[in-house]
């Protein structure tokens, strides 16, 4: 098969993990006899200070003409003064707008082989932590009216959805968790907010449709604990695009690795857009240093879930745990490993390409 990518390496260590992904992708085609056509192109901080915005049309063009679309990470202390519409942020919400992206799926998994990086007790994890959280991506309290008095002195952001968008995002969850444990967790404010009460409303018109599947409710706030108290309990989380902001940053965070975790936003149909879930680092951009693996399993979620190739999917994800088992590590997820099987970027992705080409096809 053919594919056509657009890149968008964007900020910080942004670019020099693109590239190991890239890589990845190549090796895989190789392999299995897929041609990958990348196109690079611009959005945030840089292109800010290449063309004046931060998501140009014309990049815009790259994207929804292309199969799928791989992100690096954007924004960095140098755009920090920038005001609203102006800043490399823009172009992440300008790019899961336009592209329709509503569903964000983002894996909090532990990798055995890094548990001792997690910060919670090892008898709260010993069943190791393998949680969806699918979040709501282009409604809500980000894309609703928001705005300032005249006086400047009060300002606004409307949380809003509409049934249909609570309805596809939540047939996402529960379609989710019959592919894994049957077992769904809406989260929500129900007790204080509108829009919560009808999340519940139109989950509830919806399940009988999957009676398989075990659902539950939990107010965010009880969440946020119960993710740190007993993590275990959970298995797919649907959530709003707030709440689901928040919460896979905590869920990230306690599997100890946010260097290594993938994510796919994915749409009705159309291109899916595909990001590590970290951020752009720019303390250490261009340095060799950071970890790659985040934007390799990436583009494992993006054969899996754009281009229709678990096998080469399950081959990434395969060749990752080797490098793992065999004690690789960058820095980010050093512990107490050996000073010689701590690698740079470069390094890191030769080693899955080296895992890869090791594998049966
Ligand atoms: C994320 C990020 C973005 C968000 C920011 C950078 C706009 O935090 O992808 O989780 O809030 O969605
Ligand atoms: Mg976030």
């Amino acid at each position: 098969m053919e594919f056509k990518i657009a890149t968008i390496p964007g900020d910080g260590i942004g670019p020099d993990i693109v590239r190991e992904g890239c890589r990845i992708l190549q090796t895989i085609g190789k392999k299995y006899g897929h041609k990958f056509i990348f196109t690079e192109t611009l959005a945030g901080g840089v292109s800010i200070d290449k063309t004046g915005e931060p998501l140009p049309e014309a990049t815009l063009n790259v994207c929804k003409a292309s199969d799928a679309v791989l992100l690096g990470a954007v924004g960095g202390p140098k755009w920090d003064h920038l005001s609203g519409d102006k800043r490399p942020e823009k172009a992440l919400l300008g790019l899961r707008g336009e592209m329709k992206v509503y569903a964000n799926m983002r894996p909090a998994v532990m990798f055995p082989q890094l548990s001792a990086a997690c910060p919670l007790k090892p008898e709260i994890v010993k069943n190791g932590l393998d949680i969806l959280i699918v979040r709501e991506l282009t409604g809500g309290i980000y894309f609703g009216d928001r705005g300032r008095s005249e006086d400047g002195l009060s300002a606004w952001d409307t949380e809003a959805y509409t049934s249909e968008e609570i309805a596809r995002i939540i047939t996402i969850g529960f379609d989710s968790a019959m592919k894994r444990t049957k077992k769904l967790c809406v989260i929500d404010k129900a007790n204080i907010l509108e829009t919560s009460r009808l999340w519940r409303e139109v989950t509830e018109s919806i399940k009988g449709n999957y009676p398989e599947v075990s659902l539950s409710y939990m107010y965010v706030d009880n969440a946020a604990m119960q993710l740190v108290r007993n993590p275990g309990q959970f298995d797919v989380i649907a959530t709003s695009n707030m709440f689901g902001d928040i919460l896979s940053d905590e869920a990230s965070q306690i599997t100890g690795s946010i260097g290594m975790l993938a994510s796919a936003s994915l749409g009705e149909s159309g291109p899916g857009l595909y990001e590590p879930i970290h951020g752009s680092a720019p303390d250490i951009a261009g340095k060799d240093i950071a970890n790659p693996l985040a934007t390799i399993l990436t583009c494992a979620m993006m054969l899996r879930y754009s281009l229709n190739c678990e096998r080469e999917a399950a081959a990434i994800e395969a060749a990752v745990y080797s490098v793992l088992d065999a004690g690789w590590r960058t820095g980010d997820i050093a512990g107490d490993a050996l000073s010689d099987k701590i690698v740079g970027t470069r390094k890191m992705g030769d080693l899955v390409v080296e895992a890869l080409e090791a594998l049966e096809a």
